[in-house]
C-alpha cells in the first residue's frame, strides 16, 4: 500500500474512535450495574426488596434515560416511586425520570413482592467523556 494511503487510513481511523468517545461509547450499556436485595421487612408474605441501578462506568460519563428490561414481569405489592422507576409505556422501566446518573453513583428504588424480580440494563444515552 502507498505510504499516503497508510496515513489516510490511520487518520480515519483516529477520526472515528474520536467520533464514538464522543458519543459516550466508553460508556456502554454493561457500565450499568444493577443489584438488589432484601431490606429486613416483610408485609404478609412480601419481602421488601431495594434495587440499586449504579453508574459503574470508570470514566465521568452521565448515564441519562436509564432503562430496565424485567423479562418475567414486574408486579409490587406496594407503590413504587414512580420518580424512580415506572413504566415507560414500551415495555421497559425508565429510572430515575430520566435524570442522568453520575458515575460512581447509584440511584435505587424499593418494591413488594414474593421473590426477586429479574432486571437487567436495557438501554441508556451516555454523555461524552
Ligand atoms: C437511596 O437513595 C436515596 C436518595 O438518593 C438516598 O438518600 C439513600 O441513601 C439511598 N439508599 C441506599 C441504601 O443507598
Amino acid at each position: 500500500m502507498a505510504p499516503s494511503l497508510i496515513k489516510l487510513l490511520c487518520a480515519a481511523l483516529f477520526a472515528s474512535s474520536l467520533l464514538l468517545q464522543g458519543s459516550g461509547a466508553r460508556c456502554g450499556l454493561s457500565t450499568i450495574r444493577v443489584n438488589q436485595q432484601t431490606t429486613g421487612e416483610r408485609s404478609g408474605l412480601d419481602y421488601e426488596f431495594r434495587v440499586d441501578v449504579t453508574n459503574a462506568c470508570s470514566f465521568a460519563c452521565f448515564h441519562s434515560n436509564v432503562r430496565l428490561h424485567a423479562p418475567a414481569g414486574f408486579m409490587s405489592q406496594k407503590p413504587v416511586n414512580p420518580k424512580r422507576f415506572r413504566p415507560d409505556g414500551a415495555g421497559t422501566f425508565l429510572i430515575n425520570d430520566g435524570n442522568p446518573i453520575p458515575a460512581g453513583t447509584a440511584v435505587n428504588f424499593t418494591y413488594w413482592w414474593d421473590h426477586a424480580t429479574y432486571f437487567f440494563p436495557a438501554g441508556s444515552q451516555a454523555s461524552a467523556c
